[in-house]
């Protein structure tokens, strides 16, 4: 991704000099900041240029004027709606619309961080901004003979200095960086992006965000007893790997938060073999190791207060000579033994270690993210993603972050009365119901027989981790949805007090 130069100026709109100056208008052609003097430049004429154009000033909208007598070399409305209905979200969406619009541009200057009602923060604002304009830039070039990145350089946001602003703008920035680099990892071919090259990128994150890693490697993953993991790899040329991360802030750790992230970076069902249209976007089974990774790659940055420690177990799901036939049954990393009765349910099987090898941290609590169900896509769709866990507390704040993130986060039960329906008859457990109702919940039933005692929250991204098309600071093909929501939930960190579901 071209990186982005963020910057404050208390350069008057009329008087910026910058290759494009987006400002806000409201519903209803309501000028916002900045917006008179593009009215003066045009002689007064805005708002008759915005009726013949049909722009209203709503949500997403974008109107390119002439830049007449101003500073800059070209001007765009950015259309907010109601100014009392802007949000954090709006502002990031309108500020990734600006630099869509100004792609070929070097420098973008804006007026948007005035743009919020009273009450909102101008340093979310301004991180917000950052985050949209850094976000909105973003696409996969590797494998393009003839690239076409944006030309943005310098994104310049107007506005009163304040302590802080800054920090937060470059806040932002590198957040986006964090999300942009799990974007990476998800789109990223299976075939380049292998289980081994995954751990290689999770180094790289490592040195780039001062953490420290040990991978296992497929003896090491034998001999620790991760069986679940092991099991699922054995139908691939590729070795598997469990990478650990851990991140120590600097001074008293707040607290422990483990993090479990699914690095399936190919599932073709294993022999229970996916049909040819299942398997195309199966290179995104990964993403919840991607969210992981790029999240546990800003912490220092972000100042998280907390200890944290990634677990992101990693294989090829394939149905090779080796494969796991179904019927076979696999010994986790806690001692829980499993029927596999569909080797395309594998990653709970894989998750079974990654949370069994967190709870032995003993940590305050423990998020896993997952493109895990199809079931859970068929419940809330592909923006949402499904929230779960033994822990009202723990569920609420991340609930809460994910929220304040701006990622789309639903509750969903998990129904001890299902959980019968994963008794096997010859192990402790088997890995499907024999049922398709309620799939996404008797996935987390399942992978709650490995949390232990500790707090626990799982996010099934199947839906959110893949976009089906460019839609405001999100690009088609992977997301980074979760990089967010943990940056934010780990920033706030608090003990939660323990609140049995
Ligand atoms: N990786 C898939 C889930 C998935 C499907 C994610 C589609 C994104 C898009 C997972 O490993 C899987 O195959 N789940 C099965 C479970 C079933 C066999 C119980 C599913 O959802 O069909
Ligand atoms: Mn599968
Ligand atoms: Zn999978």
């Amino acid at each position: 991704m071209p990186i982005i130069t963020f910057s404050l100026s208390s350069t008057a709109a009329a008087k910026v000099k910058a290759d494009l100056l987006g400002v806000p208008i409201y519903a209803g052609r309501v000028l916002g900041p900045g917006a008179k003097a593009v009215d003066s430049a045009l002689g007064g004429g805005l708002a008759d240029f915005m009726a013949e154009a049909g722009f209203e000033g709503k949500a997403d909208e974008t109107l390119a004027v002439p830049a007449g007598g101003l500073g800059a070399k070209a001007a765009v409305l950015i259309g907010l709606g109601e100014r009392k209905k802007v949000t954090l979200e709006t502002l990031r969406r309108a500020a990734a619309a600006l630099v869509r619009k100004g792609s070929k541009a070097k420098v973008v200057a804006t007026t948007l961080l005035d743009a919020a009602p009273a009450g909102i923060d101008r340093s979310a604002v301004a991180s917000a901004l950052a985050e949209g304009a850094a976000l909105g830039n973003y696409k996969f070039l590797r494998y393009k003979q003839k690239p076409e990145p944006s030309a943005i350089e310098q994104f310049v946001v107007l506005g009163r200095k304040e302590p802080g602003l800054d920090a937060a703008l470059q806040r932002g920035a590198a957040i986006a960086g964090a999300v942009a680099w799990a974007r990476d990892l998800v789109n990223e071919p299976a075939g380049a992006l292998t289980p081994t090259v995954l751990a290689e990128e999770a180094a790289r994150a490592a040195e780039a965000g001062g953490l420290s890693i040990e991978v296992l490697d497929e003896v090491a993953i034998a001999n620790e007893g991760l069986g679940g993991l092991l099991g699922v790899s054995l139908g691939s040329e590729q070795p598997p790997r469990l990478i650990k991360l851990t991140y120590e802030p600097e001074g008293k750790a707040k607290g422990i938060v483990a993090l479990v992230g699914k690095g399936i970076t190919f599932d073709s069902g294993g022999l229970s073999l996916k049909p040819a249209e299942g398997m195309e976007t199966m290179k995104t089974d990964m993403s919840g190791a991607a969210a992981v990774i790029g999240a546990m790659s800003v912490l220092r940055q972000a100042g998280v207060k907390a200890k944290v420690i990634a677990f992101v177990p990693t294989t090829e799901n394939m149905p090779g000579g080796r494969a796991i036939k179904p019927g076979d049954v696999l010994k986790i990393r806690n001692g829980k033994t499993v029927e596999v009765l569909n080797t395309d349910a594998e990653g709970r099987l894989i998750l079974a270690d990654g949370l069994s090898l967190a709870a032995e941290e003993h940590p305050d609590a423990v998020i896993d993210l997952a493109t895990l169900t199809g079931a859970c896509m068929v419940a809330l769709g592909l923006k949402v993603a499904g929230l779960m866990g033994n822990d009202d507390t723990w569920v609420g704040q991340v609930r809460a972050a994910a929220e304040r993130a701006g990622e789309s986060v639903w509750p969903l039960p998990l129904p001890q009365e299902y959980r019968k329906d994963l008794d096997s008859e010859i192990a402790d457990l088997k890995n499907i119901t024999g049922n398709r109702y309620g799939g996404a919940l008797t996935a987390a039933l399942f992978l709650a027989e490995f949390t232990g005692d500790v707090p626990w929250a799982h996010l099934d991204i199947a839906g959110p981790a893949r976009a089906p098309s460019d839609d405001g600071y999100v690009a088609k093909g992977g997301t980074g949805f979760g990089v967010r929501t943990l940056v934010e939930l780990l920033a706030g960190f608090e003990k939660p007090k323990p609140n049995k579901a």
